[in-house]
């Protein structure tokens, strides 16, 4: 405010702190302020100090500052003295020079009543104060006096500061004692509390301002009325209208929200209800003849070792299906059974495929499911997906977990095809804000032909591989009556490595290890 035309508006009720700050002439601690005049903190730097600030007549800074209170022992010592202090003071005042300690000890915890412990602290803090020494040299130990004039300690310089207040601020402690302050935290006689001061006080303008220089606002409107709109009122008020500071930025408000994973979890699954495709669930505890034998994986499997998969313990084997399809299985593993195929050509062992693990890859599921479609001779086309969690015998790094979700999905239909199979993954991947998706051959037992499907990540420049895919061979398929032209079309697709991209993380830990500060930045 420096054009005399222009002169600071103050509500009238405002004045009277202005005229105080004015008498006072110095930086005033806001919480004082607002004792002295009576007037809600709150309301006072939500108004008051706020107006004056911005009307330029006053300003407030802030000072970090720390406080500290007196415990309940504290209090105790404040008007007792220290434990040391009471038993120097009691063994003067007996005459003593020396005592053994067992009579010190039974004297002080009956005369003062302390307990064994306390006694102890006292006798300690007397020693370290060079009040008394002990001795054993003449067989059980004595103590004997030394220095009769016992000066006060810093401790004790420290504690007189409490006496007329329970709480202190460290900046009105002088400097040479601040440093023994931990001694008295130490001994729980103080806690200290780190706390915010706001000082308030007047800018030069302020503080000359005078009353007839100020135009006063007789109330402030904070609110336009319908009443007061029909009524044309608003016109004479507008000047006293409370005005806004939209530069200022509201509270910040930390809401309960879905945790991304599960946002995007659910993305996925919005994707493939729009295409057509029903969700289906499966057990996490699997028997190895879903997880693998059913796929057409040989029993000598490398991925079928214990470093790869959880096995359980207890129980360990499970129950097989009706012997009809167990039989099936056993045959096309050993010579292709009615599929066409001449098999692996081994002896097939139930053992094995009664074995109970964690599932490995969601794929147990939608077999699973491919067998019901089979013995049921449900309707063409199936399409269904499983979005769901699968166990790695992993060691855990940047971009492994032993515990991570994937997105199986099977068409089965009547002379579906391997460009059909590209399509829905492009258009799968399409909706979910991939442009460019490209499928390479690949290996998978169960599959024939089989693709890799990458994704163009226009943000690390790259193609990124998300998981596999093709045409369920007739070893997979046969065995639950699905049979040419019938054909089924497969694939399993990693979630973290789309939540990763989507969420823009490089540390695949971070999606489960729920950092706060993450999930309260992430958008919903
Ligand atoms: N199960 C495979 C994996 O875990 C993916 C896959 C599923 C491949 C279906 C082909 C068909 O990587």
């Amino acid at each position: 405010m420096t054009s005399s035309t222009e002169k600071p508006t103050l509500k009238k009720e405002y004045l009277p702190i202005l005229q105080k700050l004015q008498d006072i002439n110095k930086p005033i601690e806001a919480r004082e302020l607002s004792q002295d005049l009576n007037i809600g903190y709150e309301k006072l730097m939500s108004g008051a100090i706020y107006a004056l600030q911005e009307q330029g007549l006053a300003k407030f800074t802030e000072q970090e500052e720390i406080l500290l209170h007196l415990t309940d022992e504290g209090k105790e010592y404040v008007v007792k003295g220290l434990p040391e202090r009471q038993m120097f003071e009691y063994f003067k005042a007996k005459g003593y020079k020396e005592i053994s300690l067992a009579d010190f000890q039974s004297e002080i915890e009956k005369e003062l009543g302390f307990s064994k412990k306390l006694f102890f602290i006292g006798l300690n803090f007397m020693k370290k104060n060079k009040w008394v020494v002990s001795s054993k040299a003449t067989g059980a130990e004595k103590i004997f006096i030394y220095n009769e004039t016992a000066p006060e300690t810093p401790v004790e310089q420290l504690l007189n500061y409490f006496k007329d207040q329970s709480q202190i601020f460290v900046s009105s402690i002088p400097s040479t004692l601040q440093e023994y302050l931990s001694l008295l935290s130490k001994r729980k006689i103080i806690t200290r509390e780190r706390i915010t001061l706001r000082m308030v006080e007047l800018t030069e303008e302020g503080k000359k301002i005078k009353t007839d220089q100020i135009s006063l606002i007789e109330e402030e409107i904070q609110m336009i009325t319908s009443e007061m709109i029909k009524s044309g009122k608003w016109k004479e008020k507008l000047a006293a209208l409370k005005s806004y500071d939209v530069a200022v930025e509201g509270p910040r408000i930390q809401v309960g929200k879905l945790h991304p994973m599960t946002i995007i979890k659910n993305s996925v699954r919005e994707v493939f209800h729009s295409m057509g495709f029903q969700e289906i669930r499966g057990p996490i505890i699997e028997l190895a003849f879903y997880n693998f034998d059913s796929l057409y994986q040989p029993q000598d499997h490398p991925a079928r070792e214990m470093h790869d998969t959880f096995y359980l313990k207890q129980p360990q084997k499970g129950k097989l299906p009706k012997k009809k399809f167990v039989e099936k299985i056993k045959a096309i593993h050993e010579n292709g059974g009615d599929s066409g195929s001449t098999g692996w050509g081994y002896e097939w062992s139930p053992e094995i495929a009664k074995k109970l693990l964690l599932r490995t890859h969601t794929t147990a599921t939608t077999l699973r499911h491919l067998a019901k479609v089979g013995l049921e001779k449900s309707k063409l086309p199936v399409k269904v997906f499983c979005i769901d969690r699968v166990f790695r015998n992993e060691k855990i790094d940047r971009t492994h977990l032993a515990e991570l979700q994937q997105i199986d999905g099977i068409i089965i239909g009547e002379n579906v095809t391997l460009s059909d199979l590209i399509g829905q993954i492009t258009e799968f991947y399409k909706r979910m804000g991939f442009k460019k998706v490209i499928t390479r051959p690949g290996f998978f037992p169960y599959t024939e032909p089989s693709m890799e499907v990458s994704v163009y990540s226009e943000e690390l420049g790259a193609w990124l591989e998300m998981g596999g895919s093709g045409i369920f061979r007739p070893e997979v398929t046969y065995a639950w009556g699905i049979k040419n032209p019938i054909r089924v079309l497969a694939w399993g697709l990693g979630l973290e490595r789309l939540a990763m991209l989507k969420l823009k993380r490089d540390d695949i830990r971070d999606l489960y290890q729920s950092n706060i500060s993450w999930l309260r930045e992430v958008s919903y």
